[in-house]
């Protein structure tokens, strides 16, 4: 895991030296210390804005050096555009611009300023800037071995980092608990970074139930525990591999009472996605090691739940299974008897994270009556067609559920936009043979994918979030330079926050 960096808080008069960062306004507005910057230095600073027709816009930076202002070194001016429109997304986002400006300059140590002119900085925007930061410092180092030339070349950078403000007191408090956030994406995006040679079923089931040092009780079902449990669609995808499905429950019990009825997340664990038989072509393949994104996410959000002591009942189930052809392989044409008793015509193996959730989602209904139960899935290259990178796609029986996902994920800035579930589109996935096949037609493959799903769902709120589009690969963001995003951790936590926590 990255070193982070090491943040603290101090009150808004503490004295400024060495490197400072400030923020500024549209039209120029300085907040107290920088305006008091700019006085020290005999208006220096405004005039040097003025010559790089710096306006405070969101997304510049000025960069001062030896501003003739006391014992400052170098001035950050880092513009936020207009401060009313700063909600918790936009804070975390320019807490990641700040960082990233910080650590192209290679500076080591900074003191950053957080305040505005026109809006008080609460103890809330100040942890979001923070987690910004750390989700930005992200670096995924795993495979890389520091040599004698570039000793530091894993270093985090910058290393320490004071941040100056009214209430430093509460902020500091509130950062803790971003910290435990952003530790659980980071734990998320080794997961997804990691490649298959690797991460296995068995070796992603031991990361998932390191869980235990935090008080989450996994359990890991081998094969034989499967077989006997009757799991037949998710057994068939990985029966081609040597290496042996897994299926990991892991549950959070903070209410500290059993029999509270918990929330479920589940989550496709394909290790990597060769399509089988249906072999997938060559061109790009590799993105495949992350077809693991959606459990990667359930493990990081438990991770995220449980250091922070959440008082809810939680339980996450991954389904861990590797897509490969052989001559053990599944074949198109098979015809595999779910857990739920329905039979599935198998005409395209490259369609295999339904069948892995088929049983996960009946499975989970049937043994922990859950609350509501959400999976996630980097589930159809569909999906991206249709949203792109930006959104994930949401798929909902309970109109009310999928209303909290969208607002969260407005929130959080993990994005989701809701697709249609539709019996009209049942005959697309109706078999001649069998209960049900594994594709539709052309068109529509995100939703005939979860028209899928809702057939092993039965009356439970429910959604489904398909983040093949998310998950990785995506265009360098303000808040993550990896390939691995993350994405999920934060916007299933912020769903329990709002409704579900107390
Ligand atoms: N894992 C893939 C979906 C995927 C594609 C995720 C690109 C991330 C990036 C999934 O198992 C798959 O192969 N789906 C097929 C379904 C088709 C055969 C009906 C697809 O989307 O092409
Ligand atoms: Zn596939
Ligand atoms: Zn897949």
């Amino acid at each position: 895991m990255t070193n982070l960096p090491n943040v603290t808080f101090e009150p808004a008069d503490s004295s400024l030296e060495g490197t400072v960062v400030v923020l500024a306004e549209e039209k120029f507005v300085l907040p107290n210390r920088a305006a008091q910057l700019n006085r020290q230095s005999r208006g220096q600073i405004k005039r040097a804005a003025g010559i790089a027709d710096f306006k405070g816009e969101s997304g510049r930076c000025l960069d001062l050096l030896a501003p003739n202002a006391a014992k400052i070194d170098r001035l950050l001016i880092v513009g936020v555009g207009e401060a009313r429109r700063l909600d918790h997304d936009g804070w975390v986002l320019l807490g990641g611009r700040a960082y990233a400006e910080l650590a192209a300059r290679k500076i080591d140590v900074a003191s950053i300023v957080l305040e505005l002119k026109n809006r008080r900085v609460d103890s809330k925007s100040v942890a979001a800037f923070g987690l910004g930061m750390l989700l930005r410092s992200y670096r995924y180092t795993k495979f890389k071995k520091p040599n004698d030339r570039r000793p530091n070349k894993n270093a985090v950078r910058p290393a320490s980092i004071r941040i100056v403000c009214r209430t430093h007191r509460a902020a500091g408090k509130a950062f803790a608990a971003e910290h435990g956030l952003a530790d659980g994406v980071f734990l998320a995006r080794d997961l997804v970074n990691e490649p298959a040679n690797t991460l296995g079923p068995a070796e992603f089931a031991e990361r998932a139930c390191e869980l235990e040092k935090l008080g989450v009780v996994c359990e890991s079902l081998d094969e034989a525990a499967l077989e006997d449990i009757g799991m037949g669609a998710l057994l068939a995808v990985g029966q081609g591999s040597a290496r042996p499905s897994r299926v990991v429950v892991m549950r959070w019990t903070g209410t500290g009472r059993k029999r509270v009825r918990p929330l479920a997340f589940i989550g496709k664990g394909v290790v990597f996605d060769t399509g089988g038989i249906s072999l997938k072509p060559a061109k790009g393949m590799e993105d495949m090691k992350g077809d693991m994104g959606g459990a990667a996410a359930v493990v990081g959000l438990m991770h995220a739940l449980a250091v922070r002591r959440v008082p809810i009942n939680a339980v996450g189930v991954i389904g861990l299974v590797e897509k490969m052809p052989s001559a053990n392989a599944q074949r198109p044409g098979d015809i595999v008897t779910s857990l739920s008793g329905q039979t599935v015509e198998v005409l395209n193996t490259d369609a295999e994270g339904r069948l892995v959730l088929a049983d996960l989602l009946w499975y989970t209904q049937d043994r922990f009556k859950p609350k509501m139960m959400i999976n996630l899935a980097t589930l159809t290259g569909a999906i991206m067609v249709a949203l792109g990178q930006e959104y994930a796609g949401l798929f909902s029986n309970d109109d009310k559920l999928a209303d909290r996902l969208a607002k969260a994920g407005h929130d959080t800035g993990e994005k989701v936009w809701r697709m249609p579930l539709d019996p009209a589109y049942d005959k697309e996935i109706d078999s001649k043979i069998a209960d049900i096949r594994n594709i539709g037609a052309r068109w529509g493959g995100a939703i005939t994918a979860a028209q899928f799903l809702q057939r092993f769902v039965r009356d439970v709120p429910w959604a489904h979030l398909d983040v093949a589009g998310t998950a990785f690969a995506s265009k360098r963001s303000d808040i993550n330079e990896s390939w691995a995003s993350g994405f999920g951790v934060r916007l299933l936590d912020r769903l329990v926050a709002e409704h579900y926590q107390d």
